[in-house]
């Protein structure tokens, strides 16, 4: 029986950070995976695949639609399809790999197999029993269910088989117009794929700013997704090779039928804690199925943490870190702390959908007086110079003080151009801060001084 400080269940951005930094403050960590490789979904079948399959499938989309104009002339690249799953393969490994080599860099011992927790300070992996001071659930989430839909993987799939379908299908419906479901319907729509978003609600990407949802819904239906929303999906038939999806319009009861060569279906994801045995245990679950935590990712068993989709709050990669860095830190005898006001959202289809802190809706809802400042890329040369002038920075400020307090990108590099409003959100900065910065021309980034100057005296170049 080994026996360590702080034994981490689950690899994942969660997981191996925590494990990381705990191993960094002096304590002897161990990490248990019950996959092959490191990483989590997040690694091996979540943000870093699809990730590649939306940067290859982006070239494409530029190859086709903007080469000739910027004087590359010649064929259109064909899709090879094999090949461009072995490309995302390889993006994989590298990435798995690297987390294998900062285990080793940093003494973290990896336990292979799925571990269960028999009592309080004991993790069982297999047969054997280890001890530990601290013990931090760090297992993550599955696809959550959908009532009437079989999934098999192979007709009828989750975003784990949509991104390792044996061929681009004609036709494709998703079930759902989240972040799963747009990223990878935009992958399949630029391959070609005939691809339709049926989504329960009336908008996209709900909860978001409702100006940067229309302009989304705009861009995807101008990129060939067909999008009906305020469709509640009844059911899906498959055979062999096809299938057919079942939906009710909630406004006017009218039911319809889609058929599809592969059914994806991305209607939110639920979080996992199979075989873990913490009902046994007695650790508090909220009604959502998740684990109950205090502000210090303590839950009520004594030594037994738990971090990232297991718990509430976004299921994001970079919250789950932010936490494990926490928890690593609160292991130590230190103080960690999230702030969960400034955690981004990025979206990563083209353009990048990006948001952080309050939307003009979640205002007006508190009755909070502010003001916003706009600006679109159809004034920023390099997004011109570049064909992705469509879409805006918008920044939310306090009317009073001017502190600012959300954002909201469509545009190019949007999933970067949002992190210098997250650090100016972060030291309570006010837009007239950001508009004040000296931001470097020709960059994208100046889209959002320009937004910042647009809550001051107004913008230049509007
Ligand atoms: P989601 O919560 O983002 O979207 C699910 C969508 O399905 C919602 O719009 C919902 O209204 C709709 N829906 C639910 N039931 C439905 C039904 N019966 N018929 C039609 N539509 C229905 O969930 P998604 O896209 O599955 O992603 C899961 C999690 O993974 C999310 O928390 C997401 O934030 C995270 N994720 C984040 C990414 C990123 O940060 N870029 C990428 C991929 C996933």
């Amino acid at each position: 029986m080994a026996s360590y400080d702080v034994i981490v269940i689950g690899s994942g951005p969660g997981g191996y950070v925590c494990a990381i930094r705990a191993a960094q403050l002096g304590l002897k960590t161990a990490c248990v995976e019950g996959r092959e490789t490191l990483g989590g979904t997040c690694l091996n079948i979540g943000c870093i695949p699809s990730k590649a399959l939306l940067h290859a499938s982006h070239m494409l989309h530029e190859a086709e639609h903007n080469f000739a104009a910027m004087g590359l002339k010649g064929a259109t690249p064909k899709v090879d399809w094999a090949e461009m799953l072995s490309y995302k393969d390889e993006v994989v490994s590298q990435n798995t790999k690297g987390v294998e080599f900062l285990f080793k860099k940093n003494k973290i011992d990896r336990i292979t197999g799925w571990a269960s927790i028999p009592e309080a300070g004991k993790v069982k992996v297999g047969d054997e029993v280890h001890e530990a001071k601290h013990i931090v659930i760090a297992t993550g989430s599955e696809p959550a269910a959908l009532p009437g839909v079989t999934v098999d993987e192979q007709i009828v799939v989750t975003s784990t088989g949509a991104l390792s379908l044996p061929k681009v299908p004609k036709s494709m419906v998703v079930i759902g117009g989240g972040v799963i479901g747009l990223e990878l319907g935009s992958v399949y729509c630029r391959l070609g794929t005939k691809v339709t978003v049926v989504e329960y609600l009336d908008t996209l990407i709900p909860g978001s700013d409702a100006e940067v949802q229309r302009t989304f819904a705009r861009m995807l239906k101008k990129q060939g997704l067909e999008i009906i929303t305020g469709a509640a999906v009844s059911g899906v038939e498959t055979t062999k090779t096809k299938a057919k999806v079942a939906y009710k319009m909630r406004k006017n009861g009218a039911e319809a039928t889609l058929d599809a060569d592969v059914v994806l279906v991305a209607t939110g994801r639920r979080p996992f804690t199979k075989g873990l045995g913490l009902d046994a245990l007695g650790v508090k679950m909220t009604d959502r199925g998740q684990i109950e935590t205090d502000g210090q990712w303590r839950t009520n068993v004594p030594g037994l943490y738990a971090i990232g989709d297991v718990i509430a709050g976004p299921m994001l990669a970079h919250k789950a870190e932010d936490e494990g860095m926490a928890v690593a830190e609160v292991m130590a005898g230190q103080h960690g702390h999230v702030n969960y006001g400034v955690i981004p959202g990025v979206i990563y289809t083209h353009p990048e959908v990006a948001s952080v802190g309050e939307t003009e809706e979640s205002l007006k809802a508190a009755g909070r007086a502010y003001k916003a400042g706009k600006f679109s890329f159809m004034g920023n040369g390099r997004a011109r110079a570049t064909f992705a002038a469509e879409g805006f920075v918008k920044i939310l400020a306090d009317a009073e003080t001017d502190r600012i307090l959300g954002a909201h990108i469509i545009g190019p590099s949007a999933g970067d151009l949002i992190h210098e409003i997250c650090v100016a959100m972060e030291f309570g900065a006010a837009a007239e801060d950001l508009a004040r910065t000296c931001h470097a021309h020709p960059t994208y980034s100046e889209a959002v001084r320009e937004a910042a100057l647009a809550c001051g005296d107004g913008a230049i170049h509007a």
